[in-house]
């Protein structure tokens, strides 16, 4: 018999897959057939290294496997498996029990350790627990789609109080400005708010002309904005329409609007007080129907202290004023964003990468995200493009990130975090469920006893939910 057994069928993405690895080709079949069910496809392998193949190809979500073999030894196997994908459930079979390897299998990661001949019962309640777990894995898989759906407003990702709040003044604001200003660090998402607002208003079909201000060449700056008629300078061989003529009939985003020189400001609020341009070298005054958005990531009232921001375009720009949060501000929308982008750079990617393990969460969780939204793409985009396997765990992310020695605050946060998870999720669950707290706790797996320990702990004002 050859010593591996692939099926040719395609594995459907809802059957457990289960890879058993034992020289012993008797209690290889033995096994195989204890745990053989609908929903449970099994591959075994009588061989060590054809095994770890297997695994490889397969990404079982359990894999059981024989501690002594000819060639690579089990608790090996355990390492490179844990190594390849830290979710994956490994169990240990072994002939004759020793606690110090039992600890030792445990400690590399090993979800358990049963003595040979296997009892039946013993595997089977394994399995039936596996995969009920993967079960309620697949379907919170499936609500947390539904909720970055719900959650996903013209690509905005957030479902936190001050992102709500911002994306309820955005719908609002859309339908009427003539001009917005909007600041927040970098990396908090102005230049996808400015489209917002562009798409959501009723000029939404006319053009969308950003300009980054901080880009613009002194000289030319005026040019750029308002456009040239041939021979008004030097270079200015044929007529030239700028960005506020080719916004007619649409909106202009002013983007680093801090960074423009006092004679584009003085300019600009002209534009703005009587929606009219005048060409560089034409005195033909032209009439454009245009709606503004300037964003910046500076403090323009400090710059007004300093004389470098003039008050009079400040007030005119900000009469309406939307401020994007920081990340740190809106750490709860974290677990969404990161789902959003590993989705979205697994498509990119055009790899199979389901989600990321709740230590590399953890790690998230704790970094201050200075660069904001924009950082965080970046990281798991890189994560995503460097990981090898199902889940993003944290060798997928930066060093700078994971370079803190791990002290007892570290451990004491991580606690932390993971009782965060649990109480985010389960508000998010029930949430999606409008408010069923009998079908949450079931949908969970806990008791209804344990989802109000967790409830009474988050700080969920109580009217919130219906309670059923
Ligand atoms: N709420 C969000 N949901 C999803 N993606 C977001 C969100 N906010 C920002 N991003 C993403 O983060 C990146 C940075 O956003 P954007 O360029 O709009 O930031 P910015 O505030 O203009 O930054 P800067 O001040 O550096 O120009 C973009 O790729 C954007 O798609
Ligand atoms: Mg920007």
């Amino acid at each position: 018999m050859h010593p591996t057994s692939v099926e040719n069928t395609r594995v459907p993405d809802t059957a457990l897959r289960v890879v058993v690895i034992d020289d012993d080709e008797q209690h290889l079949k033995f096994v195989a057939t204890l745990i053989s069910q609908d929903n449970v496809v099994v591959f075994t392998s009588a061989d060590s290294r054809a095994g770890l193949d297997l695994v490889r190809m397969q990404h079982p979500q359990l894999v059981i496997v024989d501690l002594i073999m000819p060639g690579m030894g089990g608790m090996e196997i355990l390492e490179k498996i844990i190594d390849f994908d830290p979710a994956t459930e490994v169990i240990l079979l072994t002939g004759h029990y020793s606690s110090e390897s039992a600890v030792e299998a445990i400690q590399k990661g090993a979800c358990d350790y049963l003595t040979k001949p296997v009892q039946a019962e013993k595997l089977q309640d394994r399995i039936e627990s596996l995969l009920s777990e993967f079960r309620n894995r697949q379907q919170c898989l499936e609500l947390e789609n539904a909720l970055l759906d719900k959650y996903q407003f013209a690509s905005m990702v957030g479902r936190s109080a001050p992102m709500l709040e911002t994306v309820r003044r955005i719908r609002r604001v859309a339908q009427h400005f003539r001009t917005v200003l909007i600041t927040g660090e970098t990396g908090t998402g102005k230049e996808l708010a400015a489209r917002a607002l562009h798409d959501l208003s009723p000029v939404a079909s006319g053009p969308f002309v950003a300009c980054n201000c901080s880009a613009l060449v002194e000289t030319l700056a005026e040019s750029e904005l308002f456009g040239h008629i041939k021979g008004a300078f030097t270079g200015a061989v044929q007529d030239r329409v700028g960005v506020f003529e080719a916004a007619h009939g649409g909106t202009v985003l002013l983007d680093e609007v801090g960074e423009l020189s006092p004679a584009a400001q003085a300019k600009l609020l002209r534009v703005l007080q009587n929606q009219e341009i005048q060409r560089v070298g034409s005195p033909a005054v032209r009439h454009v129907d245009i709606r503004v958005v300037a964003a910046t990531h500076r403090d323009l009232r400090s710059m007004i202290k300093e004389l470098r921001f003039r008050e009079d375009l400040f007030y005119r720009l900000s009469m309406v004023h939307i401020k994007l949060p920081s990340l740190a501000e809106r750490k709860e929308d974290l677990h969404l964003l990161q789902q959003h982008f590993i989705k979205r750079f697994a498509e990119q990617y055009n790899k199979n990468i389901r989600g990321i393990t709740r230590r590399a969460q953890a790690v998230l969780s704790r970094h201050a995200w200075p660069g904001n939204v924009r950082e965080l793409e970046n990281v798991l985009g890189n994560a995503c493009m460097m990981t090898d396997s199902e889940t993003v765990d944290i060798g997928d992310l930066p060093e700078y990130l994971r370079s803190r020695e791990p002290s007892e605050t570290d451990s004491e946060t991580a606690v932390a975090t993971l009782l965060e998870v649990e109480k985010s999720h389960t508000v998010r669950v029930l949430e999606s469920l409008g408010g069923n707290k009998m079908r949450a706790a079931e949908l969970l797996g806990i008791s209804r006893a344990k989802l109000y320990r967790i409830l009474a702990d988050s700080d969920l004002p109580d009217g919130d939910l219906s309670s059923h």
